[in-house]
């Protein structure tokens, strides 16, 4: 075996090594690992579950170990804290955020309720617990459309994401009163990108995300959450997908449906900051019991209140 034969073997033996040791660590310590569809793949790998945003909450919610794990980004884990005060939540790495949620504040969206006072304000998960506590209900990109229809004012205010509150306003009589945020890494892929890539494969099957913009959701044949996009492909009869999100996805796509061919609608699309978590992070943060989420009280309870009424529907 040459030198870089060596290596993999190494690197390989180093990863199940650690898988174990974390997993050992887990039972010991009474722990759930939850891990977002966009992780790397030795981490989704040995996840306890693993899903969209809108699953992790539910799990989060409904799980009976005394310490969650939370690889994803900072505001999943936040939500997981404000649903579990009783329990410790990790975030391996403190500094795994989300751009989006930092493009609001909590004062932008009391300026807003009082721009339009009639107007209640759909949050998406994707914000602080503090914008979360001001606004009225949540929503993911699974239920989005669900929760604007099931208020029953006239118009709605959607933050932060420009992208699904435009994707919504397609399929409701309200009107839709958007705040200029998006995701950095969905914004790279362009319909420019999809003629290409339907030209070299033809009868692919172009699957995008609610976060994408508008001119590349009329190009898509399917629009979903991370978790809707699993159940499409699986059930699909075509052999060519184009990926219309964060590339982590493709891992269990491939692994469900070895006989299907699933191409990166970008090569950009990657977020970096669901790839800050590695097996170390993990194994290091709940042997140290570091990186623990803490709310104030009071943003607590009425960020809940939000959280709640999501999960209600
Ligand atoms: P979902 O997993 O809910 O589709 O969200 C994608 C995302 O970008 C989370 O930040
Ligand atoms: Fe935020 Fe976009 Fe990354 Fe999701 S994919 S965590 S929205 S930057």
């Amino acid at each position: 075996m040459n030198n870089s034969g060596e290596n993999k073997e190494e690197n390989y033996n180093s990863i199940k090594y650690k898988q174990k040791f974390l997993k050992e660590l887990l039972r010991k310590k009474n722990a759930i690992l939850l891990a977002h569809n966009y992780q790397r793949d030795e981490i989704q790998e040995i996840a306890d579950f693993q899903g969209d945003s809108l699953e992790l909450s539910i799990k989060a919610n409904k799980t009976d170990a005394d310490i969650i794990v939370f690889c994803g980004v900072r505001f999943m884990a936040e939500s997981a804290a404000i649903m579990n005060p009783e329990k410790t939540v990790i975030l391996p790495n403190e500094n795994a955020g989300c751009p989006m949620v930092d493009m609001i504040t909590a004062q932008d969206i009391i300026n807003l309720k009082k721009d339009y006072p009639d107007a209640p304000v759909v949050a998406y998960v994707n914000t602080s617990a503090e914008c979360k506590a001001v606004s009225d209900i949540c929503c993911t990109s699974a239920n989005a459309v669900k929760v604007v229809n099931s208020l029953s004012s006239k118009r709605v205010i959607m933050v932060p994401d420009k992208n699904l509150g435009s994707y919504v306003q397609r399929f409701t009589d309200k009107e839709v009163i958007n705040w200029p945020g998006y995701c950095p890494p969905h914004k790279r892929t362009t319909p420019e990108d999809i003629r290409v890539l339907k030209e070299k494969y033809p009868g692919a099957v172009f699957v995008a995300h609610p976060e994408s913009s508008p001119e590349t959701i009329d190009a898509a044949d399917h629009v979903s959450s991370t978790s809707g996009m699993y159940k499409f492909v699986r059930e699909s009869s075509a052999k060519f997908f184009i990926i219309g999100t964060e590339r982590g996805i493709m891992y269990k796509m491939k692994k469900e449906n070895p006989d299907k061919v699933f191409i990166p609608s970008n090569n950009g699309l990657v977020c970096p900051n669901m790839k800050k978590t590695h097996l170390d992070d993990v194994i290091n943060s709940l042997a140290q019991m570091k990186n623990i989420i803490k709310i104030p009280e009071d943003v607590r309870i009425k960020a809940r209140k939000s959280i709640e009424n999501m999960l209600a529907l």
